[in-house]
């Protein structure tokens, strides 16, 4: 078994964008091991969020790694915005571009390649790509919001994910995203995952540095 050290990457969607910056630091100091940010088009999620050049400003001030998560229709598109910027971009598998070509194009601009899998997509469409991605990420609530409620029966995906890695000795991190708390946290830890996004639970904590010491597991 693989067993990867937990990492704790808040989600940026929840802070207050009227200072993104002083709440991008105040975060870190707190602890944060990444940080993870949201990208939504309106297209591939019911919602906007923020582009490239609210990520550029923020990679100017970030002192740890940059976990993008793009939440749009065109990632083939749209991904050499972020590269020259952040450490690992990670693309949905449902729309329909050339997934295989757009993880080698992220890897070959220096980022680390990640591949996002929601609620209702079966897992079998992501098996193909297990051994060409850095990280595997197993949405545990619909794309789009932040405050959403922990599906459980997303474990199931994790679990598979988890045992193919071992089976094929690939190295792949697991990371879930959606309503991530301390008590949903160690189930997913349980369940082999080892990378925990978390918007509300960290950027609206009264004590951050115990909301992400409690997310460890
Ligand atoms: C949802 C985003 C998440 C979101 C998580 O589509 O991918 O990263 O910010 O927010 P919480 O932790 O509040 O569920
Ligand atoms: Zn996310």
């Amino acid at each position: 078994m693989n067993k990867k050290p937990v990492i704790i990457a808040p989600s940026v969607l929840a802070c207050d964008f009227l200072r993104v910056g002083d709440e991008c630091t105040r975060i870190e100091r707190a602890g944060a091991d990444w940080l993870h940010l949201d990208v939504m088009d309106g297209h591939f999620v019911d919602n906007l969020s923020f582009g490239p050049a609210v990520v550029e400003s923020i990679a100017r001030i970030a002192e740890v790694p940059l976990d993008v998560h793009l939440m749009i229709e065109r990632a083939d598109h749209f991904y050499r915005r972020f590269t020259p910027h952040v450490d690992n971009v990670t693309i949905h598998i449902e729309p329909s571009y050339d997934v295989a070509a757009t993880l080698k194009a992220i890897r070959a601009e220096g980022c680390t390649a990640g591949l996002a899998i929601s609620p209702p997509t079966g897992f079998d469409r992501i098996e193909p790509y297990l051994d060409q991605i850095d990280l595997l990420l197993v949405m545990t609530v619909n794309p789009g919001f932040g405050g959403q409620a922990f599906r459980p029966e997303t474990m199931a995906k994790v679990e598979r994910a988890a045992q193919i890695r071992s089976e094929r000795k690939l190295d792949f991190h697991i990371e879930v995203d959606g309503g991530i708390n301390p008590e949903t946290a160690a189930i997913a830890q349980q369940h082999g995952a080892n990378v925990m996004v978390a918007g509300t639970n960290i950027f609206r904590a009264t004590d951050p540095v115990r909301a992400i010491h409690s997310l460890r597991g």
